[in-house]
C-alpha cells in the first residue's frame, strides 16, 4: 500500500521525502534521542543514504515496513513511526521524537495512529514492541497504550559498542483475540515469475488470501485448509 498518510488531531504519519533530510537530523543525528534506539547516530552523509533508501523501500511490493515520517501542523518533520511486518501477521512498532518536542504527547498520538492503521488497515493479530530496560519514558508509554511485557531478550541489539538487552511488549488485536486461527496453505502466480507456495495461519479464508497478497503481491490465488478439503473430497 502506498502512499500512506495517517491523519491525527495534531499530528500527521506520512511518506518520508527528500527534503525531510535536514529535519531527520534533528532526531538521527541527536545522541539523546539515539541513545535508546537500536542504532547509532549518523551523520549528514549516511542519512541522506538512509534517507533514499527508505523512501525507495516504501515503494517495494509486498511492503517490508510501514516507516513513516511524523509531521506537525506545519508538515515538518518531528519524528518517525515505524510498523515492520512480521510472519503470521504481526507488527513491530518503533517511534522516535525530537528532543525538543518531548514531553508533549507526540509519540503516544504517532503510535495509536500506527498501532490503529496495524490492526483496522494491515489486519494485524499482533503488535511487538522492543524497548531498552532502561527506558521508563517509552515503557510507560507502551503500558498506556495497552501492551504488556513478555519478557527480556538478552543480547538483543548491538549499539554504541556494546551488546544490550530488549524488554519485549505485545498487544493483541482485541477484536482478534481468542478467533480460532487454523492453518491455509495456498500458491499465488504472478505472471512472468514462478508459482510461490505459502503457509499462513490465518480465522479465515479471505483473511489467508488477504495475507498471501500483503506478503507476495498480487496474483491469482490459490487458498485452502488441509481439513477442509480432505472432508470434501
Ligand atoms: C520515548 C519517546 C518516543 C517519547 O516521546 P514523547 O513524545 O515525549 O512521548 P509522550 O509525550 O507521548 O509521553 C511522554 C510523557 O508526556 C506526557 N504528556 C504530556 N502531554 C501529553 C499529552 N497531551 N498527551 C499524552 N501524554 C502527554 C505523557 O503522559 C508522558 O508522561 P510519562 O513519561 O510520565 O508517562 C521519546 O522520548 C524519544 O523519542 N526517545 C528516544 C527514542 C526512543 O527511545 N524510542 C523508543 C524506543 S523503544
Amino acid at each position: 500500500m502506498y502512499p500512506v498518510t495517517l491523519t491525527g488531531p495534531r499530528l500527521t504519519l506520512r511518506e518520508f521525502r527528500s527534503d525531510d533530510l535536514d529535519a531527520s537530523m534533528a532526531v538521527v543525528g541527536d545522541e539523546e534521542v539515539v541513545r535508546t534506539l537500536s542504532f547509532d547516530v549518523r551523520d549528514r552523509d549516511t542519512q541522506a543514504e538512509r534517507l533514499a533508501q527508505d523512501i525507495a523501500r516504501a515503494r517495494t511490493s509486498p511492503r517490508p515496513e510501514y516507516y513513516l515520517a511524523v509531521t506537525d501542523s506545519t508538515d515538518t518533520l518531528i519524528g518517525f513511526a515505524r510498523m515492520g511486518l512480521g510472519r503470521d501477521r504481526s507488527g513491530e512498532l518503533g517511534y522516535a521524537i525530537r528532543h525538543e518536542d518531548w514531553g508533549k504527547g507526540y509519540a503516544t498520538e504517532a503510535a495509536t495512529l500506527m498501532i490503529d492503521f496495524g490492526f483496522k488497515t494491515l489486519n494485524l493479530h499482533r503488535i511487538r514492541a522492543a524497548c531498552g530496560p532502561g527506558n521508563h519514558t517509552s515503557q510507560r508509554l507502551l503500558a498506556r497504550l495497552g501492551f504488556t511485557p513478555d519478557g527480556r531478550i538478552r543480547n538483543h541489539v548491538f549499539t554504541d559498542g556494546a551488546w544490550r538487552d530488549s524488554v519485549l511488549y505485545s498487544l493483541p488485536n482485541p477484536e482478534k483475540d481468542g478467533e480460532l486461527v487454523r492453518e491455509y496453505v495456498g500458491t499465488v502466480k504472478i505472471q512472468g515469475q514462478p508459482k510461490i507456495h505459502f503457509r499462513v495461519f490465518a480465522s479465515s479464508l479471505d483473511e489467508a488470501r488477504a495475507s498471501a497478497v500483503e506478503r507476495h503481491g498480487e496474483g491469482i490465488i490459490s487458498v485452502w485448509n488441509e481439513e477442509d478439503a480432505r472432508r470434501t473430497r
